[in-house]
Formats: structure tokens, sequence, C-alpha cells
């Protein structure tokens, strides 16, 4: 992989913050919040921060640098970001812990305000776009004992090389593209996310390889919109190189499928109007592909998707799962709904839970509309109650459990693939996995097992993971 240049001006400040670490061995904590791409960000930010000499803990009372890696995609992780600035306080009195806050909610002024104004014992903020200096903005921080806030408006570039400590030594995450073209009225991503860019097709090959060498299993390619992967540089003639015939997500996919090691392949969020034959013809036929395809619906009518501006209806939705449920073999599907949308009425809510119904999804993730500053949906006028929102979600959240019970028995009696990833954490002498359709698997057997993909036979299911049985071979 082709390091940035940016990212090369970066390794000097973290010499220099590792020399002023020497003999320290200092702490430090990370929260992340939100998505797995920013999860993917905070496993580039502990990379950095560990090549700087610190070590992770979670005991708060000793941690030197405290980071908080934020999401502002519902309002829930403003309270929660508050919450914790305010348990930090003691921190930053007593020790003189630092405090780093980065991410999404970073790109909003009316937060970076209320922080500046509220907490001023923060002593850094940086955004989407400048997370990879967070090397220089630390140094400066340490060595000249200022704040500093350190956002871009501008769309950041493509970063290369930054290090890397991932959370798991089974899944890999690589992140495919940033950013945001479709402006859904309810989002606040392409705000804070800037426009769509891909990484080069090399990179991403390099990258997954060199997880493969490493040993791990599985990867998960990340994206606001996978499916629409190099799109803009095809439809804008800009100019990018190809790489092992790589010009597409379709193609993509069909490349990585050839990767020695890597044994599961997954990705997240593909746009269902996006969902092109030939992405559908490279899942049926590259068989490390999961056959779980996650297809945001948001919601189940064709009005309320208007003023959504997801640019389908409910009927082309059902159409491309029937196209997709017939072209795939075992395909299964997760979604993401919104309820309370504004101006949704019980007759629009009622179409959600008929799709929900028919489509019989694997996983709904589930969420009650949120207000975003900045946003079209927020600036509707026809918002719903609380009350009204809330017993939407509690009657989508039954039928989808009723769904769940009624899926979960049809895995008993079957032998399912299950990737292993470790010991489980409700019971340390059980193994926990997945299936391929991303059901959690726990079972009894032996350590060796962790990092292979075993057959187990289901014996029960719990609502939320599935009881396996390893049987010994030979
Ligand atoms: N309110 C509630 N849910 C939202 N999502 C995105 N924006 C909002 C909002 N304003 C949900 C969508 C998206 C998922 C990541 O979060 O369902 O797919
Ligand atoms: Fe949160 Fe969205 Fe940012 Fe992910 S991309 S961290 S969900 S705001």
């Amino acid at each position: 992989m082709e390091v940035s240049n940016e990212v090369n001006e970066q390794k000097k400040y973290i010499k220099k913050v590792k020399e002023i670490n020497t003999n320290k061995s200092p702490k430090y904590n990370i929260l992340t919040m939100g998505c797995q791409l920013n999860e993917n960000d905070s496993e580039k930010l502990c990379g950095m921060i560990e090549e700087m000499g610190y070590v992770k803990t979670d005991k708060m009372d000793e941690v030197d640098l405290a980071v908080i890696n934020t999401c502002c995609v519902r309002e829930n992780a403003e309270d929660r970001l508050f919450g914790k600035l305010g348990d930090l306080k003691k921190a930053k009195q007593t020790r003189g812990t630092i405090i780093a806050i980065g991410g999404c909610m970073m790109q909003e002024e009316h937060i970076t305000k209320k922080i500046k104004q509220s907490y001023p014992y923060v002593d850094l903020i940086f955004g989407t776009h400048t997370l990879h200096k967070f090397p220089e903005d630390l140094s400066k921080v340490l060595e000249e004992k200022n704040k500093l806030i350190d956002i871009l408006d501008i769309d950041g570039k493509v970063y290369e090389g930054l290090p890397i400590k991932r959370d798991s030594s089974v899944k890999a995450s690589v992140t495919i593209m940033n950013g945001c073209n479709n402006f859904c009225s309810y989002c606040i991503v392409p705000y804070v996310r800037g426009r769509e860019r891909s990484r080069s097709p090399k990179d991403i090959i390099q990258e997954v390889k060199e997880i493969a060498k490493q040993g791990y299993k599985e990867v998960t390619l990340l994206g606001q919109n996978v499916n629409s992967y190099l799109r803009v540089e095809r439809e804008k003639n800009i100019p990018f190189e190809e790489y092992e015939g790589i010009n597409s997500f379709a193609t993509l996919l069909k490349a990585i499928n050839k990767i020695d090691g890597i044994e599961r392949i997954r990705f997240v969020s593909p746009h269902p109007k996006d969902f092109t034959d030939d992405v559908i013809e490279a899942i049926a036929e590259c068989d490390k592909v999961c056959k779980l395809v996650h297809l945001p619906l948001q919601s189940g009518s064709t009005n309320v998707l208007e003023a959504m501006n997801r640019k389908y209806t409910k009927e082309q939705y059902l159409n491309l799962v029937e196209k997709m449920k017939a072209k795939i073999p075992n395909l299964t599907l997760s979604t993401d709904i919104i309820v309370g949308f504004p101006g949704e009425t019980e007759e629009d809510f009622e179409d959600t839970l008929d799709v929900v119904r028919k489509v019989n999804f694997e996983q709904v993730y589930m969420f009650i509309y949120s207000r975003r500053v900045g946003t079209p949906g927020d600036k509707m006028e026809n918002q719903i109650p609380e009350e009204i929102k809330h017993k939407r979600f509690d009657r989508l959240k039954a039928l989808f459990e009723e769904q769940t019970k009624k899926n979960n028995q049809k895995y008993v009696g079957t032998t399912q693939k299950v990737l292993v990833e470790g010991k489980s954490k409700n019971n340390g002498d059980m193994l926990t996995g997945r299936t391929d359709s991303n059901k959690v698997v726990v079972f009894e057997g032996p350590e060796e097992l962790i990092n292979k993909v075993v057959d187990l036979d289901i014996i029960s299911e719990h609502m939320w993971y599935l009881k396996g049985q390893f049987e010994r071979k030979g």
C-alpha cells in the first residue's frame, strides 16, 4: 500500500509524542459511538495512539488520554457524549487527563459551540476529515499546553497507510469508500462525512491480502453506500487506476473472493436504488460472499419513501427482494427501519409492517425518527408526536420478535457453518461464533476451534442466539 505523504508527515509527530512518553507508559481509553465505519476509524486512532506509547485501559481513574469518537445520526448520542464529558471533568481535575473528542458530531457547529461554552476543559476537538492528523494535534496539545480545534469543512482525501489496531483477530473491517451523495432527508451523514470518495482498488486489495496474511478469516467492506463504489468516478470521468479488473462494486467482490485465506465477505451498507444486477450476480456467484444482505428499507410506504428522498417505492423494494431471492440461493436479509418520520400516517406505518411481514427479515435494526439540525426532515412541519412514535416502534418490535422466534425454529435440527470468534462473554466455558446469516451460535468446544469455520448442529434457539453442538470428527 502506498503511504500518503500526509500520513508520512504524521510519523514525525508519532515519534515526537513517543519521546515525550518515554519511560512513562501512559494509559488511554477510547469510547466509540455509532456505526462500523466509526469503529474502523477508532481502530485507526488506536493504531496511532499505541504507536505513540499509550497503553489501553478500562479503568477510568488511571486514564491519561481519553478519546471519544462520536456519532450524530440520532439524538441519544448527544446525551451520551455530554454525560461522559461530565464524568471526565473529575479525571481532568485530579489527573490532568487529556480529553480529545472527534468524529461525526464534531462536524456540527452547534455542538462544538456548546462544548466550548459548557465543557471548556476539553483539550482537543477534531473532525471526520482530520482524523489522520491526530498525532500532530495531540503533540501540539502536549507541547503547547493549549486547546486545539481542528475541523475541516471540505471533503477530506482518502489517506492510506495509517497504523491500525484491530478489535478482533478473526474479523476485520475495510473501508472502501467514504461519504455519501444521497441526501436522504432524515440523515445528517452527507453533511458530516462529505461527498462520496472511493478508495483505489489496488489499496483495498492490498489491505485485504495483508489481513488474510495476518490470519483473519472474515472481512467486512464498509461505506455509507458500498454498492456505488467507484460510481462517481465512472460517471464524472474522474480517472482511477483499474486493478485486477476492478471498476465497480461487483468486480471488487469478485476480486476479493479470489484472495486465499479469506473465508467470508460481508458488506454494509448498500442502497436499494443502486442494487444493480451485476451486484446480485456477484453475490450469487462468489462462494465467500455471505448470503445475508443488509438492505435498508427505512419505510415501507411509498409516500414516506418519497418524503425521505429514498428514490424507490414500496413495490420496487419488494420486487428487488423477489429478484434477489430468486437469484441467490439461501438468501437472508436484514434491514434498517425508521418509525415516525414526519407525515407518517397510520396507513403508512401499516405499509412498513406489511413489508416486514412479506420479506421476513433475519434482523431488523429499528430506530425512532430523530430530528437532526440542518436536514430537510427537521424543517418539515408535520412532525409526529413522541408518544405515537414510541407506540409504533413497540408494534414493529413485537412483529419482529414474533418473526424471529419462527425464523429461529427453522435453524433447530440443521447443521450450520459457524465462524468461531472466541469465548462467550457470558459463559467462559462456551465458545461463540456466527452463521453465514450472522446469527450468534453458542456451543461447547475446544479453544483450538477459534478462528475456524466449523459445522455445528443447532440444538435449540433462545431468541437472540442459537445453541449448537460440536461433534469431534474421527
Ligand atoms: N433518525 C433515526 N434514525 C436514523 N437513521 C439515520 N438517520 C436517522 C434519524 N435522523 C438510521 C437509518 C440508517 C441507520 C444507520 O440509522 O435507518 O440506515
Ligand atoms: Fe454515526 Fe453515521 Fe458517522 Fe457512522 S457515519 S459514525 S452512523 S454519523
